[in-house]
């Protein structure tokens, strides 16, 4: 299998050679900042409360604390989902806040997003769910297909490739989400509860899926309420508390 099979940290190319092909180098790799963010939603809920947080390249984070501590919406504001009320977002050297139209669009092609909620097209198969952003980013024919599988290997789903949402478990849906946000070979990964849907098996081969990523160069943020997978994990952990952050 071609895919995610080097370790290393420097210049890796995830795929096979190729023209087309990502490569992580110290220079594409993400750096994130919030510098005193505050998030207070139009219905005066406070999300997040006065959050700084700095995420080096390169750098895996773990980001736990309980249900409606405001970890979505910390990775919501660094795609640019959500604006923050107050404070700053900085990714890749940008700041979020001030990016509009094709900026936001190129920052975004550059950050691979497991939704918490998956959001996968029904009406298209999981080959299509997994391949339609490489299709909207111009990638070619032959290059997608040289991802797509390898892709689908990692996750467990080959067999299920032209299967519709519907026709999946809750975990197999999950596993296409991770599929569609790692198959570009992105520089930054956040991934919102990755592993809430899967059995410990999954959960812990996804954990190497992602920690593979971060092994090419890739910055990983994953959101997560297992607090025996991060133990087992040993990489840095940050923690939502009604809003405020703080280091474990
Ligand atoms: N669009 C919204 N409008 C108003 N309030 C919101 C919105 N989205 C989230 N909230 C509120 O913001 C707070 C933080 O929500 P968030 O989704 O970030 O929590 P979370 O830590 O991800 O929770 P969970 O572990 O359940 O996914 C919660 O009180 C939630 O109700
Ligand atoms: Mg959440």
């Amino acid at each position: 299998m071609p895919a995610l099979t080097t370790p290393g940290r420097t210049d890796k190319s995830v795929y096979q050679e190729g023209s087309e092909t990502q490569q992580y180098t110290s220079s594409n790799t993400a750096k994130v900042q919030l510098l005193s963010v505050t998030k207070t939603y139009t219905n005066g809920c406070h999300a997040l409360l006065d959050v700084n947080l700095e995420v080096k390249k390169g750098e895996f984070l773990f980001i736990t604390g309980p249900s409606g501590s405001g970890k979505s919406t910390l990775l919501k504001l660094l795609y640019g989902q959500e604006l923050p009320t107050q404070g700053q977002v900085i990714v890749d050297e940008c700041n979020v806040v001030g990016l509009r139209g094709d900026r936001l669009s190129s920052l975004r092609r550059r950050i691979g997003i497991v939704f918490q909620d998956y959001k996968l097209i029904l009406q298209r198969t999981v080959a299509e769910n997994v391949t339609f952003v490489l299709q909207a980013q111009g990638y070619t024919r032959k290059e997608i297909q040289r991802r797509l599988e390898p892709t689908l290997k990692l996750v467990g789903l080959l067999t299920k490739a032209d299967c519709f949402p519907d026709q999946l478990s809750g975990g197999e849906q999950q596993r296409v989400s991770i599929a569609r946000a790692i198959v570009g070979t992105p520089p930054l990964l956040l991934a919102d509860e990755p592993t809430g849907n899967l059995d410990p098996d999954n959960s812990w081969q996804v954990m190497q899926i992602l920690q593979k990523l971060n092994s090419f160069g890739a910055t990983v943020i994953v959101t997560t309420h297992d607090e025996q997978l991060v133990r087992r994990c040993n990489h840095p952990v940050v923690q939502v508390r009604n809003g405020r952050l703080s280091r474990k």
